[in-house]
């Protein structure tokens, strides 16, 4: 039987491949801040869920990981969803900062930390929810497409230096598109909008048969491929927003 940690899972797309890992049999260590949501898991498979409060951007955070890492008997997977996201055309520098603080300090901190559990375990499949937002700064949201990449990019690393050591992790990095999830729910209609439920299941089959970058769905995988074609200084001149 699996055992699955995700931090994260207390709403939106975490929360959604929790339920499926659930259905599947595995056994799941859910992670998050609010700990109602997490007893009400619980309360769904007592048997299966094991959950622990905690807050990704405190420094006790990788304590509590491995609390919960313990009571599930070990981790065979790691699968990092947490993650805030803000459109900041004010750039409010609390948001920035906040947004840094989760999606990159939060980020680091738990994922180095789950690596390391992989180190001294034999290995592991490591994958995060990064996303598209990731593959070029936009200016609706600086932090959020810069913390993005910066999970991209620590990703590679991260593979880079299992492979020095010869460490056997497999690593995925999912991007998703626009998702229906309570992180969008206070913006404006955003175009292409995907079924939670949908991604999820999309998320569940990488972490049965793990694949190193997949972006959520094709349409959004053409568009970030057709982005990256696009030149610096034209860049910078297009209007990349939701719709208001
Ligand atoms: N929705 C989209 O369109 C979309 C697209 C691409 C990528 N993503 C990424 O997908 C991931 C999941 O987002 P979602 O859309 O499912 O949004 P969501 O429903 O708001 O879920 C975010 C999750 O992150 C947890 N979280 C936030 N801050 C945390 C902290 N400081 N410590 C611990 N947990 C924290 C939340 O739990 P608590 O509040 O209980 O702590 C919640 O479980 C994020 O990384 C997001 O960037 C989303």
């Amino acid at each position: 039987m699996k055992r699955i940690v995700i931090v994260g899972a207390t709403s939106g797309l975490g929360l959604a491949t929790v339920r499926l890992c659930m259905r599947e049999g595995w056994r799941v260590g859910a992670a998050g801040r609010r700990i109602e949501a997490l007893e009400a898991l619980r309360a769904e498979a007592p048997e299966q869920v094991e959950i622990e409060p905690l807050d990704v951007t405190r420094d006790d955070a990788v304590e509590h990981l491995d609390a919960l890492i313990r009571r599930l008997g070990g981790m065979d997977t790691y699968l990092h969803t947490a993650g805030i996201g803000f459109r900041n055309l004010e750039l409010s520098p609390d948001i920035e900062i906040d947004t840094l603080r989760t999606n990159g300090e939060g980020f680091v901190r738990m994922v180095s930390a789950a690596f390391g559990y992989f180190r001294r375990n034999g290995g592991g499949h490591l994958a995060v929810i990064s996303s598209i937002a990731g593959t070029r700064g936009l200016g609706a949201a600086p932090a959020y497409s810069a913390s993005k990449r910066m999970q991209n990019t620590y990703l590679e690393a991260l593979e880079q230096l299992a492979r020095m050591e010869a460490i056997p992790i497999r690593f995925s990095d999912i991007r998703p598109g626009f998702v229906a999830t309570p992180l969008l729910a206070a913006e404006p209609r955003y175009p292409m909008l995907m079924p939670t439920d949908l991604v999820a299941k999309k998320i569940f089959r990488v972490l049965q048969k793990p694949r190193r970058r997949v972006v959520i769905d094709a349409r959004y995988a053409l568009l970030v491929t057709l982005w990256r074609l696009i030149p610096q200084g034209l860049w910078v001149r297009l209007k990349v927003r939701p719709k208001e």
